[in-house]
């Protein structure tokens, strides 16, 4: 199969490689660029475990194909941290016991970012409305949507 370039900003850093064309943005990232954050759940844009932020938009990345996205901010899990210095919403999920078998942490982490990032004072049922489509098997939900609130009141009060 024909190889296209994709080049794109990935968590801050240019990014350039060759992937067969028809290949996912998720393929791309996990097998060729090597940031496996994003995980492969369903791959047919049902469980969210994919997710990732495509400029400043939340995406299913098994649903896109990367050579659409040359040009592209994409930011990941894998980008979240600052050095060794946790997200406040990593932090939260670990304070809220909100992962447990943790794979639908990364999607659930881009999900609850993407809604911070557009609304930093967030209901519970905005909360609730930013990870619906995102499958957690083993959480029951309310850590996660506890441990969102929680980050949001500190980065409140981090900027106030
Ligand atoms: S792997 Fe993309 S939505 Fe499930
Ligand atoms: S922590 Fe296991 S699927 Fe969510």
């Amino acid at each position: 199969m024909a190889k296209v370039p994709v080049q794109f900003t990935l968590n801050g850093s240019e990014t350039a490689e060759f992937v067969e064309s028809g290949t996912t943005l998720l393929n791309a990232l996990r097998d060729k660029i090597g940031d496996t954050s994003p995980k492969g759940g369903c791959h047919q844009g049902s469980c969210g475990a994919c997710s990732v932020i495509v400029d400043g938009e939340l995406k299913l990345s098994c649903l896109m194909l990367a050579e659409t996205c040359s040009g592209a901010d994409i930011r990941t899990t894998a980008g979240l941290s600052d050095g060794g210095v946790l997200h406040p919403l990593q932090r939260a999920f670990l304070d809220e016991f909100a992962t447990q078998c943790g794979f639908c942490t990364p999607g659930m982490l881009m999900a609850a970012k993407t809604l911070l990032d557009h609304n930093p004072n967030p209901t519970r049922e905005d909360v609730v409305e930013a990870i619906s489509g995102n499958v957690c098997r083993c959480t029951g939900y309310e850590p996660i949507i506890r441990a969102v609130l929680t980050a949001a009141r500190a980065n409140s009060q981090n900027a106030s």
